[in-house]
């Protein structure tokens, strides 16, 4: 089994659309998030246009197996109009899940962010994401706090950071 983390290039768009469209698929009621983005959920145009701008801007992370896209992470560097990098994004197959996969992508994207001078990465999640809580806490992320009506009026998103090492210079 050969297994690739690497950022995204031109020819991935069509297998980063379908797990995008997987993950929306996957998503509960959508019927009371904000209209901007009730209408990229399953909306493959969206993604398409999305994987352009990550692709151009080196921002999304892909891991294969045996060739075969099955986890995605994507990560901005100017979180809040400011220099704070922050994980936007990540998605692992249902089919390829507790197999380690996340933890290959936000070990390469800390890489990727400390090296450019980074000290700390933000991500955030939704507090019923009970997987997603405990894989941020495992992988060593800590709370920081919480933001109400981002998604919908009431929601609330719990903020996570981590501290990154400096990589050693030769
Ligand atoms: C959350 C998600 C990305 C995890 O991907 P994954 O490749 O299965 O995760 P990993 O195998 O790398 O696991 C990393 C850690 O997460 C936790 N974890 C992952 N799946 C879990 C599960 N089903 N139950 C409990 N803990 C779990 C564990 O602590 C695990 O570490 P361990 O195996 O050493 O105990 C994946 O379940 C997913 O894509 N879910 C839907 C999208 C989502 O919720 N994204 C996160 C939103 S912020």
């Amino acid at each position: 089994m050969r297994i690739d983390v690497r950022l995204a290039k031109k020819s991935d768009k069509k297998a980063f659309v379908r797990l995008a469209l997987e993950r929306d698929a996957g998503m509960n009621d959508v019927s009371s998030c904000y209209k901007p983005y009730r209408k990229a959920i399953g909306n493959s145009k969206y993604w398409a246009r999305k994987f352009d701008k990550l692709v151009k801007e080196k921002r999304l992370l892909l891991e294969c197996i045996d060739g075969k896209v099955v986890g995605l992470l994507q990560f901005s560097l100017d979180f809040i109009d400011y220099p704070a990098a922050y994980v936007e994004l990540v998605f692992v197959s249902k089919s390829n899940r507790k197999h380690g996969i996340a933890k290959q992508l936000f070990s390469r994207a800390e890489r990727i962010i400390a090296v450019k001078g980074y000290s700390k990465i933000f991500s955030s999640t939704n507090p019923s994401n009970r997987i997603s809580l405990r894989m941020h806490k495992k992988l060593g992320y800590r709370r920081c706090g919480s933001i109400y009506g981002i998604e919908t009026p009431s929601s609330r998103e719990i903020f996570v950071f981590k501290n990154l090492q400096c990589p050693k210079k030769r």
